[in-house]
């Protein structure tokens, strides 16, 4: 690939950057992906959260502080889409509740939406 090529690429790899940094718009893809990550494995968010978000998942019953009521409890950290992202990268500090910076950013916004939708509507 030729020197103007390169630079094209680079140029679009920084707007890609740029573009996923701030909050993607709420759509049912990014919803769906959410869901899946959120019961998946990988993540295990359920296996504490619960698969309806009510902090009854099978490993809850072990863990104190114990996991949020996503439905009716407030937010500690606060549970506008953002702030849930930020605390599902860096975690809360002295609970069980680790950071996930390993997963794609993308995924954490799906994942930030997904718990997003557990809360009451305003
Ligand atoms: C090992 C159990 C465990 C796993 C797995 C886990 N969490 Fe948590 N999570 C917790 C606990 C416990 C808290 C509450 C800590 C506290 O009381 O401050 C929490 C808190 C949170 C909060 C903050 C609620 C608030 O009050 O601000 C969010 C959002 C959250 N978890 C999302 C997730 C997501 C998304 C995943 C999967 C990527 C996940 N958690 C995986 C245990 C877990």
């Amino acid at each position: 690939m030729g020197p103007a090529r390169l630079v094209a690429g680079a140029a679009l790899l920084a707007l890609g950057a740029r573009a996923l940094a701030k909050t993607p718009p709420p759509s049912p893809q990014l919803l769906e992906r959410g869901k899946i990550v959120y019961e998946g494995a990988t993540a295990g968010c359920s296996a504490c959260h619960g698969l309806t978000g009510e902090g009854n998942g099978p490993v809850a019953f072990a863990i104190k502080p114990p996991p949020r009521n996503f439905k009716t409890e407030p937010f500690k950290a606060g549970d506008r889409v953002e702030q849930i992202f930020t605390t599902i990268t860096l975690g809360l500090p002295n609970t069980r509740m680790v950071g996930y910076p390993q997963l794609p950013e993308a995924d954490r916004w799906a994942l930030a939406y997904y718990v997003r939708s557990f809360r009451p509507a305003k």
